[in-house]
């Protein structure tokens, strides 16, 4: 798996840096994804301590990447696998599974912990053995003896941060141990699903749920990313460098950037977990998903939602926006609200890309130490500013010319001049 799954350069970071990021391309692992490693390390190490043997039935709950993995495993292994998983499953993951022999059980749509206490049901009725990918460290040593060592070899040990999408944890653990035992400096950095997100392979878990094999030491921070981030950054990854894969690892890369834009002389790794074909029926990918994107984001999203910026048509331009107010979408500031719908429809008329960055709510922007007012290449002093964006940099502006242009009219002419005399460069 060394050779396939190497490293991919990420060539177009935003701005001056210093880092490089580095993508893991989990996907080229025989069976698509990440999960190849720990489904045959759990075979096969059980099969070492003798609890299994070929021909034996396996039973597993999962909704995903684990089982079309362990259908691999168990077919060349020599096991029979049942795979029980919730009926909204997606159906080219169904014929996945299949196509390798598994047999397949529903639950009702979405019950996954039904899933869970059937296989244990199952198991207690003699009818197989549960492998249990959350609670076995089988899962995590797939990755201490495997995946930690080729991210080692693989940046000539020059490695300073990975980033890992986390669901049963077992990558970011198993990394961690090997990474830290090289060098203790290696920051782990690991992704989870804000509040009410629906990402694929990962959950946010509550604390009663947290899996059996996590171990909070292993993981130096955790970063929150939203579903709309992280599918936003998995199109513009197909799109500007051929990287197509699900949407925990576009979240992984817009963690990363994030990362990036905190650190300096970093040498960034990214899991990228699996590939992207699984996800099209989602319909993540349709031409309707991708016509609507760069979506407004907030401030903390900016170094992510900047790098993304080339996979979409130019003119390029980010304007910064005050706050919306969630209900009505106006701001707290008279002079975006203005500005604002006069620029998007510009930008429109252009065939460019608008950004549009809420900065904060009026005491967030007011502090003198909004980071935005300290960036070195932004140094943004009034709201709204909209730049053009050009080469993955910020070039002219106009600010304090919208903030002094009081009605719509004058808007309109400073925003028309300022297009017509970027919009070629
Ligand atoms: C798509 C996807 N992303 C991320 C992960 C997380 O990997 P881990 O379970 O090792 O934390 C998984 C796990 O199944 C996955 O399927």
């Amino acid at each position: 798996m060394a050779s396939c799954c190497g490293l991919m350069l990420w060539t177009r970071l935003p701005g001056r840096t210093s880092n490089i990021i580095l993508a893991k391309l989990e996907g080229n692992n025989p069976a698509g994804s990440v999960k190849d490693r720990p489904a045959l390390s759990m075979i096969q190490e059980a099969e070492r301590k003798g609890v299994i043997k070929p021909g034996d039935t396996l039973i597993e709950a999962t909704s995903g990447n684990t089982g079309i993995a362990l259908a691999m495993a168990a077919a060349i292994k020599g096991y029979k696998l049942i795979l029980i998983m919730p009926a909204n499953m997606s159906e080219e993951r169904r014929a996945a599974m299949a196509a390798y022999g598994a047999e397949l059980l529903s639950v009702p749509p979405g019950e996954m912990e039904t899933a869970r206490d059937l296989a244990k049901e199952m198991e207690a009725e003699g009818k197989g053995i549960v492998l249990d990918q959350f609670g076995n460290l089988d899962n995590p040593l797939a990755h201490f003896t495997s995946t930690g060592p080729e991210l080692w070899e693989q940046t000539n040990g020059q490695i300073t941060h990975l980033v890992s999408s986390m669901g049963t944890t077992g990558t970011i653990m198993g990394t961690s141990r090997y990474l830290k035992s090289k060098n203790p400096k290696i920051q782990l950095c690991g992704l989870q699903p804000s509040q009410g997100a629906k990402i694929p392979g990962i959950r946010r878990w509550p604390e009663e749920y947290l899996p059996k094999i996590f171990d909070r030491s292993r993981v130096d921070q955790v970063i929150d990313i939203s579903q709309r981030e992280a599918e936003e950054t998995t199109r513009a990854l197909a799109r500007m460098e051929g990287i197509f894969c699900g949407v925990s690892s576009g979240g992984a890369v817009s963690a990363a950037l994030r990362l990036s834009s905190e650190v300096e002389n970093a040498v960034i790794a990214v899991i990228i977990c699996d590939r992207g074909d699984r996800y099209l029926s989602t319909g993540i990918f349709s031409p309707q998903a991708i016509e609507n994107d760069p979506k407004p984001c907030p401030a903390n999203e900016f170094p992510s939602a900047v790098a993304r910026l080339p996979a979409y048509p130019a003119p390029r331009y980010v304007i910064f926006v005050a706050d919306p107010d969630p209900e009505t979408g106006e701001s707290w500031c008279g002079d975006t609200n203005r500005a604002l719908p006069i620029a998007r429809e510009l930008v429109r008329e252009a065939g460019g890309t608008l950004l549009e960055v809420a900065v904060g709510s009026r005491p967030v922007w007011k502090d003198e130490h909004h980071p935005f007012r300290h960036d070195p290449e932004l140094h943004l002093t009034c709201v709204p500013t909209m730049i053009h964006w050009q080469d993955g940099a910020p070039g002219e502006r106009v600010g304090p010319e919208l903030e002094a242009a009081k009605t719509s009219s004058l808007v309109e002419t400073t925003l028309r001049s300022f297009i017509s005399r970027t919009a070629g460069k």
